[in-house]
């Protein structure tokens, strides 16, 4: 027995267990020897929304919600998005490690060398109506690309897995970059990998139309890089949930982005534009503070399940909406955003419950400075996650403890009962 246990005394039998305790946390297993006769089931815990409750070990990326700290690996999300590029920052999400400047440029090139998206899977983007929302489409376009890929079911196989994610990394912008063009009845504008990452999907989205600028492409990398990985949320979850029954990782992917379209999870850039185009100006918040308060809808991009202090990212999304104004002129719902955040910051509603503004709160102001509509910024939001995703995947498939992800339930229905013929109902 470990020196660290837990005592258990089952009230209901009066019989004590001794239970180990590792890195903080006991084995819900361990439960199950708690019994009230042989005959029963033993004990579990129950954790609706997984409240309290560690699914994995994990090694990329470490938060500390009290104290608003956010790193991958080790490095923190400032230093990070201070001095890397997204590739630069991708390849140590993946790898667990900074590369080289030899391994920065094979991973760049064997990332450029996947770009060509498959035509079936041009086509099924194009065989969608303009006014289709972009995340339907890129669910849709991803899971298409699996049957284009079938060797991706090899999961086994590490060298396959990688040209996956090769693959993955490459294709993910460009299907992002066509749906939009698909969107506006433009056509597609073929990626240039002469260019870095973010450069190459402006370039995708709008040559022709505008001048490329060094500026704005940094402030994409920047929100790439604030993207790249979140632990254990809703989406990286579904991607580790279904990839733990072996599916190819576009299906796991489509999965994940799924899970992210929420307007709780990803979805909440979009929700927050919304919001702030309703409030419409700054008179018109303590209104619309005092509904939230009355229980009538959420103050969007606020609050977070871990995070009770200011998200790190929001923090450094703030700055970057600076760079990006100076180039593209200030977005007037900066204003209410930030008079939003002054006024809830200092009501009691929002302290006591400890919510402060999370990564979406000012990021799709930024998306839209540089030109995105709202519905397209969960998809900004899927192609940096990619990457993250993309590690957890690799990471779960290679850790022995893990099989195929089956909570457990409670039944509450009817006891057994025998069938009702129709004309007896
Ligand atoms: N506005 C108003 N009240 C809120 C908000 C909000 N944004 N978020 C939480 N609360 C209240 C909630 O009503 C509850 O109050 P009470 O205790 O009186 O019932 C209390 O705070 C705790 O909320 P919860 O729903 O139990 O918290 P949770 O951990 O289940 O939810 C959350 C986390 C992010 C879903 C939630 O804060 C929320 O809906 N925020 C708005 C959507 C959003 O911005 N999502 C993006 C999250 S960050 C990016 C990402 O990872 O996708």
């Amino acid at each position: 027995m470990p020196s660290e246990t837990l005592t258990i005394t089952d009230n209901r039998t009066g019989k004590t267990y001794e239970i180990p305790i590792a890195d903080g946390t006991v084995r819900a297993i361990d439960l199950r020897q708690i019994k009230t006769s042989p005959a029963d089931f033993g004990l579990m815990p129950y954790d609706p929304a997984f409240m309290n409750t560690a699914a994995c070990r994990s090694r990329v990326t470490y938060i500390d919600g009290d104290a608003g700290v956010l790193e991958y690996r080790g490095y923190p999300i400032d230093q990070l998005a201070e001095n890397a590029s997204f590739l630069e920052t991708a390849y140590l999400v993946f790898y667990g490690e900074l590369p080289t400047r030899e391994q920065l440029a094979e991973w760049t090139s064997s990332i450029a060398a996947q770009v060509a998206v498959p035509e079936s899977v041009k086509r099924v983007i194009a065989a969608f109506p303009r006014n289709a929302h972009p995340m339907g489409m890129f669910i849709a376009a991803i899971a298409a690309l699996s049957t284009e890929y079938p060797e991706a079911k090899r999961i086994g196989d590490r060298g396959t897995r990688l040209r996956q994610v090769f693959r993955l990394m490459a294709q993910v912008p460009c299907v992002a970059a066509f749906i939009y063009r698909h969107l506006h009845g433009l056509p597609i504008v073929n990626p240039d990998p002469e260019l870095s990452y973010s450069a190459n999907f402006l370039h995708m989205l709008f040559a022709g139309s505008r001048a490329p600028s060094e500026a704005l492409e940094r402030a994409l990398d920047v929100l790439f890089i604030l993207h790249a990985d979140h632990e254990q949320n809703c989406s990286t979850s579904t991607m580790r949930m279904v990839g733990s029954s072996h599916a190819d990782p576009y299906s796991c992917l489509a999965a994940a982005s799924a899970a992210l379209y929420g307007p709780l999870h990803g979805g909440a850039n979009e929700a927050v534009l919304v919001m702030l185009r309703e409030i419409g100006s700054t008179d018109h918040i303590p209104a619309f503070i005092a509904k939230v308060k009355n229980g009538d809808g959420r103050l969007m991009g606020f609050g977070h399940r871990v995070y009770k202090n200011y998200d790190p990212r929001a923090r450094i999304i703030k700055r970057t909406a600076d760079e990006v104004f100076e180039v593209t002129g200030r977005n007037p719902l900066l204003d209410v955003a930030v008079a939003l955040e002054k006024i809830a910051l200092e009501d009691e509603y929002f302290i006591k419950r400890k919510l402060y503004p999370n990564v979406d709160f000012y990021s799709g102001i930024i998306y839209e400075a540089l030109g995105f509509p709202s519905e397209m910024f969960t998809v900004l939001f899927a192609i940096g996650r990619t990457i993250g995703w993309l590690a957890q995947w690799e990471e779960m498939l290679g850790d022995s403890e893990q099989k195929i992800g089956r909570p457990r339930q409670i039944y509450m229905g009817p006891p057994r009962r025998n069938f009702i013929p129709m004309a007896d109902r």
